[in-house]
C-alpha cells in the first residue's frame, strides 16, 4: 500500500519554499559574473527571453508533472509514461547531487565572510581580493596552503543542512523566508543605490545597460539558458519533487509566474549592484573569473557606506540564509529519492549522502586556486579540454545535465504523456488557464527545439566561454 505523501503546510508555504529554492547563491553569486561575460545588456535580454519562454513553461511542466504523479523523480516518469522515460529523472537527480557537492561548499565561503564581517572587517577592506584568495588557499605571495578555512566553514555549513533535514523543521524555514526573503530584497536595494552612486561605477552600469551583440555565441546562449535553469531550480527535476507535496487547490501557474519574477528580480538586481561595483573598485580585469564578484567586489561597498560593516554582516547573513533553503531543496529532494526508493532510513541517508557531498566538494574548493586540479571537457571545436576541477563540475551540471534533463521533460511533457494531461492538471479544481493553448506550442516544439539546437551549436562551436 502506498503511504500518504507529505503536504505543503500552507499556500504560501509552498510558494516560499519554492521560492526558497530558486533564490540563492545563482542569483547572487553567479548571475552576476555570467552577465558580465556574456556582455551585460545582451545577457540580460537573452536571459530574460529564456525564463518567458522556456523557464515558465518548463516549472510549470515539473510541478504538474509532481502533483499528478504525486511521485519521486523517478518514479513519476514511470507512472504516467513510460519504463523508458526514467533516465530523465535520473539525469535529474545526478545533477542535483553534482549541485550539491559545490553548493554547499559556496556556502561555507559565505558563512566565513558573515564571521569575517564580524571580527575583521578592516582587513577584508584593505585587500578584498587578497582576502577571497586566501580563503582558499592562495596566498599573497603567491604560496599556495591546503585552503582550511573555507573547507572547516563548509563542513560547519553542510552539518547545518543535514541538521535541518533530519529533524525535519521545514516550518522554520518557512517561517524564516516570510522575513528573510523581503528582508533580502530590501536590502538589495540599499545596496543597489550605493552601488550605483559609487565614483567610476558608471562605466559598470553603461556595460550592463548596453548590448555587445559581437561577445554573444551559441556558449554565451547555453549558458543564460544553464544559468535561467539552475536559477529557477529547474532541470533538475527538484521542481517534480515539491509538484509532489502539493495540494489539488494550488493554482500551480500563478505561482510559477510569481516564483519565476521573483527569481529574475534579485538576480537583475544583484547584476546592477555588483557589476558596477567591480567597475568602481577593483576594475574589471582584476578578478579573473566571475566566481569572485560577490565576494570580493562588495567589499569596497561596504567600505564606503554609513554603517557598512553592520550592513556587510546582515548580507552575508541573508545569503547564508537564502543559500541554505536552496540547499535544503536539493539535498531534500535527493534524501526523499533515496528513501522512497531503496526505503533507506532517513537519518543515514542523510548523514551518508551529505558526507559524500562534502567531500566530493572539497576537490572544488581545493581546485579554485591551491592545487591545479584538472577535470575533463570535450566538445567538437576544441576536443578534449582540461579545465580546472571546479570549472568542469559547473559545466557539467549547467552546460550538460540541466539542459538534457529540461529537454527531456519537454518531450516527456509534449509527446509522451502529452500537454493535454500536462494542461488537466494544471486546470485541477476549476484553475483558468488562458494561455493553454500558447503553453502546448512551447512545451511541445518551442522549448525542445530552443535547447536541442543551443545544445548542438554549442558543441560544434565551443562550449565553454573562454
Ligand atoms: N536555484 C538555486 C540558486 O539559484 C540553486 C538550486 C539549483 C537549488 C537547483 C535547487 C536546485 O541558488
Amino acid at each position: 500500500m502506498e503511504k500518504s505523501r507529505a503536504q505543503w503546510g500552507s499556500k504560501i508555504g509552498f510558494i516560499l519554499a519554492a521560492a526558497g529554492s530558486a533564490v540563492g547563491l545563482g542569483n547572487i553569486w553567479k548571475f552576476p559574473g555570467r552577465a558580465y561575460e556574456g556582455g551585460g545588456g545582451s545577457f540580460l535580454i537573452i536571459y530574460l527571453l529564456i525564463v518567458i519562454l522556456l523557464g515558465i513553461p518548463l516549472m510549470l511542466t515539473e510541478l504538474s508533472i509532481g502533483r499528478a504523479s504525486e511521485a519521486d523523480i523517478v518514479s513519476a516518469f514511470h507512472k504516467l509514461g513510460h519504463r523508458r522515460c526514467a533516465w530523465i529523472g535520473w539525469v535529474g537527480i545526478t545533477g542535483a547531487f553534482i549541485i550539491t557537492c559545490y553548493y554547499n561548499h559556496v556556502g561555507g565561503w559565505v558563512l566565513r565572510y558573515v564571521f569575517g564581517y564580524i571580527l575583521e572587517a578592516p582587513t577584508i577592506y584593505s585587500d578584498s581580493t587578497g582576502y577571497f584568495y586566501a580563503m582558499l588557499g592562495l596566498q599573497p605571495d603567491g604560496t599556495t596552503a591546503f585552503p582550511w578555512a573555507a573547507i572547516l566553514f563548509a563542513a560547519v555549513f553542510m552539518t547545518l543542512n543535514a541538521v535541518i533535514i533530519i529533524r525535519g523543521v521545514e516550518s522554520g524555514v518557512e517561517k524564516f523566508n516570510k522575513i528573510g526573503m523581503p528582508a533580502l530584497f530590501v536590502l538589495l536595494l540599499i545596496l543597489l543605490v550605493r552601488a550605483v552612486t559609487l565614483p567610476g561605477s558608471e562605466a559598470g552600469l553603461r556595460y550592463m545597460l548596453s548590448c555587445d551583440w559581437e561577445k554573444v555565441s551559441f556558449s554565451t546562449v547555453l549558458a543564460a539558458l544553464g544559468q535561467a535553469f539552475y536559477s529557477l531550480s529547474i532541470g533538475m527535476a527538484i521542481m517534480i519533487t515539491y509538484g509532489s507535496y502539493l495540494s489539488k487547490k494550488e493554482n500551480i501557474a500563478r505561482s510559477t509566474v510569481t516564483i519565476c519574477a521573483m527569481d529574475t528580480l534579485v538576480a537583475f538586481l544583484a547584476g546592477f549592484i555588483i557589476v558596477p561595483a567591480v567597475f568602481a573598485t577593483v576594475g574589471q580585469e582584476q578578478v579573473g573569473k566571475g566566481g569572485g564578484f560577490a565576494f570580493v567586489s562588495l567589499a569596497n561597498v561596504f567600505e564606503q557606506m554609513p554603517g557598512g560593516r553592520f550592513f556587510g554582516i546582515i548580507f552575508y547573513l541573508l545569503l547564508l540564509f537564502a543559500a541554505l533553503t536552496s540547499c535544503i531543496s536539493l539535498i531534500e529532494s535527493i534524501v526523499s529519492f533515496l528513501t522512497e526508493r531503496f526505503l533507506l532510513q532517513r537519518k543515514a541517508a542523510t548523514i551518508g549522502v551529505c558526507m559524500l557531498m562534502f567531500l566530493i566538494g572539497c576537490m572544488y574548493t581545493c581546485s579554485q586556486a591551491a592545487y591545479p586540479i584538472k577535470g575533463i571537457w570535450f566538445d567538437a571545436a576544441n576536443g578534449v579540454t582540461y579545465p580546472a576541477f571546479c570549472d568542469a563540475m559547473e559545466y557539467l551540471t549547467d552546460r550538460l545535465m540541466i539542459p538534457i534533463c529540461a529537454l527531456g521533460c519537454c518531450i516527456f511533457a509534449g509527446w509522451i504523456w502529452k500537454p493535454e494531461s500536462a494542461i488537466a492538471e494544471i486546470r485541477q479544481n476549476r484553475v483558468r488557464f488562458g494561455l493553454a493553448p500558447l503553453y502546448r506550442v512551447l512545451v511541445k516544439y518551442l522549448a525542445p527545439l530552443a535547447i536541442l539546437t543551443i545544445l548542438i551549436m554549442s558543441f560544434a562551436t565551443g562550449m565553454t566561454l573562454s
